[in-house]
């Protein structure tokens, strides 16, 4: 029988590769879309998805938007990937941040108990929870949370809502706990992206320099398109269970930014980077790197794409945007 999924965050990136993976595998796929967003399909149209999915207007900040998604949907799976994603913004918009991201989930979670309670939930948890908590320098499924940003405080309690529906109510509900994940449809507001775009106007010569914040943040980078397929893989085990997703590679800002230039056959990346305070945080997380044995071990995944791939195809998709290779109106135009 065709199975069916609900996600929210349908037209971010993560939404966009989990289509493109659902589409593949058959399912019916539905898609949650708040007004702001309702038209602005252009990661779903960058990966030819948009055809594939019903939309369904409704809002993690609106509960009954939610009821009545989950209940004319009845999914088998539910994907909550929407959220306040830029962790700079949660300090300028603290309560928004944290109504989408800690009491949206809530809110969907109680919609399922009530309409769909066999389906199965994902919540898409992240690295950010563990701040710079580490057991000698990498994190685990066991390392202790401290969340260093709005963003990350609202993330935690949905991770443990999700945790207290499951051990509550039996529902099955498993974290994906997501280290970066990057892509050629990353949002521009995000370090990788705002490099690869910028590097790829300087090799154009259509700009000469931009201004990054902190360049020694190290982060552990993989592809998103790796991290759907976990996603899906976390729902198809016998039992719901929390899964940490890394590389197990991190590097800083300035590596990421020395191998976007040098791909471009650009050396002297000094004389076209300066520093802006603007973009440094009121509280930093200094470095994440995650172990992916136990998701390795489990859901037998590793990522496929190494980390100067992954720079190379966010650079190569730049520059084929800003030579017009694509149509307009897609991301980064
Ligand atoms: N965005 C941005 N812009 N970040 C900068 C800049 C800049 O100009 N300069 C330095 N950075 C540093 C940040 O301080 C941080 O250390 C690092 O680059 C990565 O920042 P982002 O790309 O904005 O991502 P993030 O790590 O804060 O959060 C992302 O990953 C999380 C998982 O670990 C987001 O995708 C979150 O939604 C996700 O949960």
């Amino acid at each position: 029988m065709q199975k069916s999924a609900l996600i929210t965050g349908v037209t971010g990136q993560d939404g966009a590769y989990l289509c493109e993976l659902l589409a593949e595998k058959g399912y019916r796929i539905f898609g949650l879309v708040p007004r702001s967003t309702r038209y602005a399909f252009g990661n779903l149209d960058y990966l030819g998805v948009t055809d594939q999915v019903d939309f369904i207007e409704g809002d993690m900040t609106d509960e009954a938007s939610l009821i009545r998604a989950v209940r004319r949907t009845r999914p088998d799976e539910v994907y909550n990937l929407a959220a306040q994603s830029f962790v700079a913004t949660s300090w300028e918009q603290p309560v928004l941040t944290t109504e989408v991201n800690a009491l949206g989930p809530l809110k969907l979670l109680e919609a399922i108990k009530d309409f769909a309670p066999r389906a199965r939930f994902y919540q898409a948890s992240t690295s950010e929870m563990f701040g710079n908590s580490h057991d000698d320098g990498l994190q685990t499924e066991q390392t202790p949370f401290h969340p260093r940003s709005p963003y990350a405080i609202a993330k935690l309690y949905a991770y443990w809502i999700a945790n207290n529906y499951r051990e509550s109510y039996g529902m099955f509900c498993v974290n994906g706990i997501l280290f970066n994940h990057e892509s050629p449809i990353r949002g521009p507001e995000f370090v990788t992206r705002k490099i690869t775009v910028n590097v790829a106007k300087i090799k154009l010569g259509m700009a000469e320099r931009f201004g990054l914040g902190n360049l020694d943040g190290r982060r552990d980078w993989g592809f998103a398109g790796d991290y759907v397929r976990a996603m899906h893989l976390m729902l198809q085990q016998d039992e719901p269970d929390n899964y940490l997703l890394a590389t197990g590679t991190p590097h800083s800002v300035r590596d990421f930014v020395n191998a976007a230039f040098r791909h471009v056959g650009i050396d002297d990346w000094q004389q076209h980077v300066y520093i802006d305070p603007a973009f440094k945080r009121p509280a930093e997380v200094h470095a994440l790197h995650g172990s992916p044995s136990r998701a390795a071990e489990k859901l037998d995944w590793k990522p496929s794409v190494t980390f100067e791939q992954l720079v190379a195809m966010m650079v190569d998709a730049d520059l084929a945007r800003l030579k017009g290779l694509v149509a307009p109106g897609m991301p980064g135009r």
